[in-house]
């Protein structure tokens, strides 16, 4: 078959997939009656003790081997950005990435190449994919996760899912539910009303569930609504058991069991990576005593043979011959990376950069080399090979033909001040005065002489006593200035005070580098007392001591280059060390970046900035000078190849924010029900989703909520092209209709630029006169398309019952009100030129 009869055949399959989606086609999986057979056989073999045994991981990533009766383990690994199994792997890009291709297509080709990597690496189940709900920027593991929408994050979940499954290993989608912040992780109690979980944080699960079958189900170490999901019943068995007819395996997330007897009655089926709570100790008593029955242990074993017969993990045996690398993976690696990253601003088009003009191009920043592929945490792949976007642009660049008049030339700066940018220059009024005493507290006789500056010298103490250096500093001009300390050995303590106050202890060290932030902003000659009392672990010490303006937090390498670049690419943002599971991040960038940034846009006005986060960052320090702005998210690794076709316009972008970006995180809708207000380790706080289904978008494009016309700086579904899309001819297949009834949108995209390029038609239904509060409008169809220029396509988007509803406490049940809908078309949240009315009966 032709690639493109491929991809037309794939897309035609994208649309029956988004098709079948009206809930009476949602059937329970039919059990298969040979397979049901065998398990009958195998658990009338199993002792009570060897089933219990069963339901408690045996290991880090394997379940119990039962040898007695022919069974092997099951073999998991981590995760959703690649395997994690022990062996180097593909790192593909983060899964918010391949939310922003908005290519439910391309999710399945990622699922199907993670499932490939997964079985040659004989793991049985793969723990992915994690499609908890964005809700706030700073959520430690919004990477991992697929954006603020329920059916955008659906979609590529049900793709994603359906490509691992093809490849005959178990998918997990995770973490149920509502694992949407990392504060406090184990304690925390995420708490909704009904109507909002349904609406926005569970659709994610239930589709897995319902369009892709999906294998396992792992919870969440938070408590939802009071109760650990671990032991939610409500979750577990009334929800996805009995309501979505899950017929796999829910797991617990590593160590989020709290409670075996209420876990095992709960619906929990298996205890991993250990049996800590589930223990055959603590079931075989309880089921002594009638607390948990036999049936309910008999269910959960009939559930893990179910699984490991339904993807062959009993009786598969290892092939050594099929190749660990693949190609084909590394391709897919690069296609999610180039469809996933998002144009945000390409200010006087200075984006494509033109090779034969552009000579001389910079490529500064601490995010340029090494690669920085995904956040941190389990998501985090062992990977054998890896572009670093130096070395993705530079590769291009130098196999690009320069000609003579402009020879190519690509230069590279950390950007982070060197400390010869630093101690000599700083001019300290009347020296140094340095005493060295023989105590260890800066007590008693001290040598005592008086020098120009600090750097580097070799100090020789007594016999490792206590040094002090006191200066004073003058500032030549008003800012906010840094003390620079070096302590040269990372045993070394230091203790800083400026004018009598002693500072806080200073955790910004890029380049090994001590920047502590004096406490206000100085005057123009205003002059500082510095004091820095120094214990060293040694008899010999390289100390330094600086003083820097805010302006020159940049290296002079970088400074100079940046200026004489005819472009300057700026590698900014987090990497797996700041951005990961287990703790929330910043929403400002990681410290002194902001400062950087605009450190260099001030020297080359052709400047292209690439952050690299799981979510939107603090760009009010830098975004109005800013002319040019790609979001990487994570690229995976071949992130720097991604980037490159993109800057040379050999790739036109396509990606689209799967979440909306406020511009101060005041103004989101999600602000005053973020964090708790008991922050106590300790405690389990509760946070309390108040602003209900009025998330990103459905917050910001509502008029009826009330938020002083605050709006995003970059809406839900949007990024930019080298070219242009007109949309019109919106056309609805009825515009009468019971609620049963199905419905197809059609519209036609046109590509009026002048190169090809991918567009995604987003189309959104809102209810006119809601009986209840409604989000104005909500996604839920949209469809990529590929066009040359001047091509038009006319595309069809199904809608059916559920694309009008929404969940009533009342009922108990979705609900379709009669009345007037509008169906919007357009390419993102905030731009939707086309309408047209619906009244359903
Ligand atoms: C994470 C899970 C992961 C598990 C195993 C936990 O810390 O929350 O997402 O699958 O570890 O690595």
């Amino acid at each position: 078959m032709s690639l493109a009869a491929r991809r037309f055949s794939i897309l035609s399959a994208a649309l029956l997939l988004a098709s079948a989606t009206a809930p009476l086609l949602y059937a329970q999986q039919p059990l298969d009656p040979a397979r049901e057979r065998r398990i009958d056989e195998m658990m009338a073999k199993l002792t009570l003790t060897e089933k219990i045994a069963l339901i408690g991981g045996e290991s880090t990533w394997f379940t119990h081997p039962i040898p007695r009766v022919g069974l092997t383990s099951m073999r998991m690994s981590d995760g959703p950005a690649g395997l994690r199994s022990g062996i180097p792997a593909i790192a593909y890009p983060a899964p918010v990435t391949l939310a922003a291709s908005w290519d439910p297509v391309l999710a399945q080709e990622m699922g199907a190449s993670l499932g490939r990597d997964a079985r040659v690496r004989d793991v049985d189940t793969l723990l992915a994919p994690a499609v908890n709900i964005y809700r706030a920027p700073m959520d430690g593991r919004n990477f991992e996760y697929l954006g603020e929408d329920p059916w955008l994050a659906s979609r590529i979940a049900v793709g994603y899912i359906e490509g691992v499954q093809s490849q005959g290993v178990s998918a997990t989608v995770k973490h149920f539910a509502m694992n949407n912040q990392e504060f406090n992780r184990h304690n925390a109690s995420s708490d909704a009303d009904e109507r909002t979980m349904r609406e926005i944080y569970l659709p994610a699960f239930e589709y897995a569930v319902k369009d892709a079958h999906v294998g396992a189900i792992m919870n969440s170490y938070n408590l939802v609504n009071g109760i650990h999901a671990t032991q939610n019943g409500w979750l577990n068995n009334t929800l996805a058991k009995q309501e979505w007819g899950f017929d796999g395996v829910i797991m617990s997330d590593w160590i989020s069991v709290y409670d075996g007897v209420a876990a095992a009655n709960n619906g929990l089926d298996l205890e991993m990576p250990f049996a800590h709570y589930m223990s055959t100790e603590v079931l075989l008593s309880a089921v002594k005593s009638g607390q948990v029955s036999v049936a309910t242990i008999d269910d959960k074993v009939r559930r893990i043979l179910r699984l490991m017969l339904r993807f062959n993990m009993i009786d598969r045996k290892p092939d050594d011959s099929v190749s660990l690398f693949s190609e084909s993976g590394d391709a897919v690696a690069l296609k999610v990376a180039q469809e996933g990253i998002v144009l945000l601003k390409n200010e006087g088009h200075i984006l494509p950069l033109d090779v034969d003009r552009t000579c001389i191009l910079a490529v500064v920043g601490p995010n340029a080399s090494p690669a920085v592929m995904g956040g941190g945490g389990s998501a985090i792949v062992d990977t054998y090979k890896s572009v670093s976007i130096l070395q993705g642009v530079a590769d291009f660049f130098y196999s690009a033909p320069s000609t003579s008049a402009c020879p190519h030339r690509v230069l590279y700066d950390s950007g982070w001040p060197e400390r010869y940018d630093v101690f000599h220059p700083t001019h300290f009024d009347k020296g140094l005065t340095q005493q060295i005493f023989t105590t260890r507290d800066w007590t008693g006789h001290a040598e005592e002489i008086v020098r120009p500056d600090l750097n580097e010298d070799r100090i020789v103490t007594s016999k490792t006593g206590s040094i002090r250096w006191t200066t004073e500093f003058t500032a030549p001009s008003a800012g906010k200035y840094f003390v620079i300390v070096h302590d040269g050995r990372a045993a070394d303590r230091h203790n800083l005070s400026v004018d009598g106050q002693r500072l806080p202890p200073v955790t910004i060290s890029p380049n090994e580098l001590y920047y502590v932030p004096l406490p206000h902003p100085l005057a123009k000659g205003e002059t500082v007392h510095i004091q820095l009392d120094y214990l060293p672990n040694d008899n010999e010490v390289y100390p330094g001591l600086g003083v820097l303006s805010e302006n020159d937090i940049l290296s002079a390498r970088a400074r100079r280059l940046a200026s004489s670049a005819d472009a300057v690419v700026i590698a900014a943002g987090f990497d797996k060390i700041n951005e990961h599971e287990g703790m929330d991040r910043t929403f400002a960038l990681p410290p002194l970046q902001d400062t950087m940034i605009r450190n260099l846009e001030a020297l080359n006005p052709h400047t292209v900035l690439a952050i690299t986060a799981g979510g939107n960052v603090d760009m009010n320090p830098w975004i109005d000078r800013t002319p040019a702005l790609l979001y990487l998210w994570y690229p995976g690794e071949e992130g720097g190849v991604a980037l490159a076709d993109i800057l040379f316009g050999v790739q036109n972008p396509e990606g689209k924010l799967p979440d909306s970006f406020a511009k101060r995180w005041e103004e989101n809708p999600t602000f005053n029900s973020y964090y708790p207000q008991d922050k106590t380790p300790t405690s389990q706080p509760q946070i309390h989703y108040t602003e209900g289904v009025f998330l990103g978008y459905r917050y910001f494009d509502s008029p009826s909520v009330d938020k002083a016309n605050v709006q995003p700086r970059f809406p839900f579904g949007f990024g930019l092209s080298y070219t242009t899309f007109a949309f019109s001819g919106l056309h609805l297949s009825r515009t009468t209709m019971h609620a049963d009834d199905p419905l197809m949108v059609t519209l036609t995209v046109r590509n009026t630029g002048k190169v090809a390029g991918a567009e995604v038609a987003q189309v959104y239904v809102g209810e006119n006169n809601p009986a209840l509060p409604r989000p104005a409008y909500e996604l839920k169809a949209f469809l990529k398309v590929r066009m040359q220029p001047g091509e038009s396509r006319t595309l069809s988007l199904p809608l059916n019952r559920r694309s009008f509803a929404y969940w009533s406490e009342q009922d108990h049940n979705w609900k379709v009100d009669p009345g007037v809908f509008t169906i919007y078309a357009g390419d993102s949240s905030a731009s939707l030129p086309l309408h047209a009315e619906v009244t359903l009966q």
